[in-house]
């Protein structure tokens, strides 16, 4: 008795106290404020309800899914007059050709409005859940930024790259898009943007679901430091990778091309040009596992190589994926004379057979236009040693850049030389800038495409002062 009496007081005493710090009450209040703050002001422009309608016939973006579109600390910025025009021609190119100036309001009045949005402005047709932030990998962020310009995506939407806005400012800027839209709803709009403005002048991509989820995926890191990207080679199916099973998926997949024993003459091999990589000569545990795996799993094309060397992921699934990776580091253990040759530089050949294609003419004629200066070689040393993407130069051209990285030993014809000075010396700083940035065709010199230009420039500077 005297027990539940207990309890009885003891709840009500906490209903009490809950009620006192409860901000139902000053949120109820608040409520009224900023539905009152809506139907005074913001409706004069924007609409919270309806059908999704041409622009040509309303003021403003429509706000009717407001509580699904965007981060709520954005929301506060923008209506608290912190954030630039979304719309550098005008929401209203038509009738305008500046953009507007956005009524502010406080920061109480915004935090009111934006609980609003919450509470009655939700898009049903969103998935909580849809896209998932903490999944998207660096190399997806990277493939969704080719297909976001392939796909004519900058030909309409502005964004910043390095520092530099580019695009065509017709429609909503995408510049730190990854501060502004919740993810769900904009995976939810990038499935049909129809559904949200209609005859806008807006425009349909086809792409595929990964596409998409690559392309939201980009739009999601700008703006946003040191995004936390996804490494999958850190997932549960490397944590249980199994040898024996990756032996399994190497015979059937991979020795057709790789060869049996890794030599790289298996019965496809004979006609393929770059051959595929003698795998018996790589000391795998040396590449670094994002490389290895975005060849393994995204295939050549991925990491600036070959298309013959296939994507793996939907034939053998992370899974297999994983299992083949340990295969890879547990047979495959590099040349043992590499490392000798590496120290000594010895049996370096200097003077390489080369029958490296010449550049296109427009490239022959470059001249490096920065000076050659301490502090150009370092960066470009940098780059070299350790962070050129898809992989540093030096795991084939080596550390001192005489050719023998551990991934050098694979390829046929091998890395070139660039301590050889005989050789480099007529070697033109076009010829090389064109190599760096397109692969050399038919080796496994790799396309460095995505390397800025200043960064080529870098790099043949610090490959030059190497040359003996
Ligand atoms: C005088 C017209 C006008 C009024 C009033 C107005 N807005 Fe806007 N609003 C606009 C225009 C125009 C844009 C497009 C902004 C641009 O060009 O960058 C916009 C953009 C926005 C956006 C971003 C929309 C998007 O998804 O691109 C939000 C959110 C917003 N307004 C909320 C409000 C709220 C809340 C109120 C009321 C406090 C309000 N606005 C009052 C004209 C108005
Ligand atoms: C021909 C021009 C055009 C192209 C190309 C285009 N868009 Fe748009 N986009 C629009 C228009 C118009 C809207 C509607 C919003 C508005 O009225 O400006 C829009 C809306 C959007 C929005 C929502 C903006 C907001 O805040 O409401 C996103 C995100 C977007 N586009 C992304 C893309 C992506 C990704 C691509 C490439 C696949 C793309 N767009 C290609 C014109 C274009
Ligand atoms: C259809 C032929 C083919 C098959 C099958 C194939 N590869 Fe390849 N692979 C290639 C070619 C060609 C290259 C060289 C690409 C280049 O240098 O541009 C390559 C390169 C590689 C590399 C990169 C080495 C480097 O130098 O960067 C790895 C790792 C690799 N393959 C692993 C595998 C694995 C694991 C499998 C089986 C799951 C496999 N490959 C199946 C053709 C193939
Ligand atoms: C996967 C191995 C690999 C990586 C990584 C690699 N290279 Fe190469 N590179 C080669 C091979 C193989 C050749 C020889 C190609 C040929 O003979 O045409 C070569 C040739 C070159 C040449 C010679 C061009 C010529 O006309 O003779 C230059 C310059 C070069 N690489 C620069 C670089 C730079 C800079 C990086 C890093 C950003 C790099 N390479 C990364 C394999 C690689």
């Amino acid at each position: 008795m005297n027990v539940r009496r207990g309890v009885v007081i003891g709840s009500s005493v906490l209903a009490l106290v809950g009620l006192m710090l409860c901000p139902r009450l000053s949120f109820g209040s608040d409520q009224l404020r900023a539905k009152e703050v809506i139907q005074q002001t913001c409706v004069q422009c924007h609409r919270l309800e309806g059908q999704p309608d041409s622009r040509f016939n309303l003021k403003a973006p429509d706000l009717i899914w407001a509580g699904s579109k965007y981060q709520r600390s954005w929301l506060i910025r923008w209506l608290t007059g912190k954030e630039a025009p979304l719309y550098a021609k005008g929401y209203r190119w038509d009738l305008t050709e500046v953009p507007s100036k956005h009524p502010m309001v406080t920061e109480a009045e915004a935090n009111a409005l934006a609980d609003y949005f919450a509470e009655h402005n939700k898009d049903p047709r969103v998935k909580i859940g849809a896209f998932d932030l903490s999944k998207v990998t660096k190399f997806e962020a990277a493939f969704g930024g080719m297909a976001y310009k392939a796909h004519a995506c900058l030909g309409c939407h502005v964004i910043d790259e390095n520092g530099k806005f580019i695009g065509g400012p017709q429609s909503a800027s995408l510049v730190a898009a990854g501060q502004r839209y919740d993810q769900d709803w904009l995976f939810r709009f990038g499935q049909n943007p129809q559904d949200y403005t209609p005859h806008s002048g807006e425009f349909l991509a086809d792409a595929t679901e990964p596409q998409l989820r690559a392309v939201i995926g980009f739009l999601m890191v700008q703006g946003v430091k040191d995004f936390k990207y996804y490494e999958p080679w850190t997932s549960a199916e490397f944590g249980m990778a199994n040898v024996d099973r990756g032996k399994v998926i190497y015979k059937e997949y991979c020795s057709q091309c790789h060869g049996a024993t890794g030599k790289g003459d298996g019965p496809a091999a004979s006609s393929l040009l770059p051959k595929p990589a003698i795998h018996a000569n790589i000391p795998f545990e040396k590449l670094p596992m994002e490389y290895l795996y975005n060849v393994v799993n995204h295939g050549g094309p991925a990491v600036g190589k070959s298309a013959n060397m296939p994507y793996w992921n939907l034939t053998i699934g992370q899974q297999g994926v994983a299992d083949v990776i340990a295969y890879l580091k547990a047979t495959f253990k590099g040349v043992p004379d590499m490392a000798a040759a590496q120290r000594g530089g010895e049996g370096a050949v200097c003077v390489q057979p080369r029958q490296t294609a010449k550049a296109p003419d427009e490239f022959l004629t470059k001249t490096n236009p920065f000076p050659a200066s301490a502090g150009t070689i370092q960066a470009g040393k940098e780059l070299f040693l350790k962070t050129a993407q898809p992989v540093a130069c030096a795991m084939c051209h080596g550390e001192k850049g005489d050719g023998k990285g551990p991934m050098g030993a694979a390829l046929a014809p091998p890395p070139r030389n660039f301590t050889c000075g005989v050789m480099m010396k007529d070697i033109s700083d076009g010829q090389l800038f064109w190599v760096i940035k397109s692969g050399s065709p038919g080796t496994g010199m790799m396309s460095f495409a995505g390397l800025p230009e200043e960064q080529v420039w870098q790099l043949i500077h610090y490959v030059r002062s190497l040359a003996k």
